[in-house]
């Protein structure tokens, strides 16, 4: 049972890779200029107030940000300081600031106000290890989710790499609950899996449960028998020209330095797992294209694609009230 509540925190880089000068994300289709403003950071609307040029086409003077248009300045927390050329009092001109902070290495912006921390994986901090990937594919926001928590893809688009190369499957028991921006798949029954990721880096297997939360998270828990081994958390994002951004962070226990070893195997390991998955969801996403826009078939294994659908809506995923138990062959 997952307890989380809808965030409105999107994740929008790695905090490494947030320095002084101002960057440009589309959250939830708005576009924010992000920069590090002395030790704090500093987030507004992508648009200068004058005459709409985007600040993150401009630079960070002074802990705050100057267009690249007529060169207005706006201190860190928004406020007009100097029009360039002008005498006199500056009229009082003010972007409006918006919440961000960093937290597991990332970078998070909302929109709207909010007290609540973003979401952390089950084995992020102390006596975890943790690495990062980025990834950028062309598709939409809930084919990209549902193509990291479909299991049965895994036999085909990832042979020999999450799977064997065998054609065996066994039999899993799937059960599926949600509430409120969230949803998860407990996968019971399960032998770890043959392929190369599965077999460096799992141990034993026991269950795995695949979720989503809002605003776009989409996130795996691989159990051995007695712990929880390995997670990979993937933060979303849609962009607004087709393409969807995505964060992954996979976790593990630290086990007296082991877990570096593994997660240096993992990460090379993970990109080719990446680039099929980025191989195939284009190609749909260019067929869709073609083929004017068709609408899909759920299958019976597309466990959860009507409740990620729901959660985007902000709506209640259709298993609330409701959960689904299930037998498939993985
Ligand atoms: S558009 Fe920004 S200063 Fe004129
Ligand atoms: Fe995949």
């Amino acid at each position: 049972m997952t307890p989380v509540t809808p965030s409105s925190w999107i994740a929008v880089c790695a905090a490494r890779d947030l320095k002084r000068t101002p960057r440009r994300f589309v959250i939830a289709g708005q576009a924010v200029v992000v920069f590090r403003s002395g030790r704090d950071i500093a987030v507004f609307a992508d648009i200068c107030p004058h005459r709409l040029a985007p600040l993150s086409e401009g630079r960070v003077i002074d802990g705050g940000i100057e267009c690249p248009y007529h060169g207005w300045q706006f201190d860190g927390t928004g406020l007009c300081r100097m029009i360039p050329g002008a005498v006199g009092p500056v009229p009082r001109v003010r972007l409006a600031p918006m919440a961000v902070c960093e937290h597991d290495d990332l970078i998070f912006v909302s929109l709207t106000p909010t007290e609540a921390p973003p979401y952390s994986g089950r084995l992020s901090g102390a006596g975890n290890v943790s690495a990062l990937v980025e990834s950028r594919v062309q598709s939409t926001l809930i084919d990209v989710a549902e193509n990291i928590l479909d299991a049965s893809h895994t036999h085909f688009t990832h042979k020999g790499l999450l799977r064997g190369l065998s054609a065996r499957r066994h039999r899993v028991r799937v059960d599926i609950t949600g509430g409120l921006g969230w949803v998860e798949a407990r996968y019971e029954g399960e032998p770890r899996q043959e392929g190369l990721i599965s077999r460096l880096l799992e141990g034993g297997r026991g269950i795995s449960i695949g979720r989503f939360m809002a605003p776009g998270i989409a996130e795996i828990e691989f159990w051995g028998p007695q712990r929880l081994n390995l997670v990979t958390t993937f933060h979303l994002r849609q962009e607004v020209d087709g393409q969807v951004a995505g964060l992954g962070i996979l976790s593990g226990p630290t086990e007296y330095g082991l877990g570096y070893v593994k997660a240096a195997i993992f990460k090379p390991l993970f990109a080719v797992a990446l680039a099929q998955d980025r191989h195939i969801l284009q190609a749909a996403s260019g067929n869709r294209k073609v083929f004017g826009d068709p609408k899909p078939v759920i299958g019976p294994l597309d466990i959860l694609r009507s409740s990620i659908e729901a959660i985007l809506k902000g709506e209640l995923p259709p298993v609330t009230h409701q959960p689904v138990r299930m037998i498939m062959e993985l």
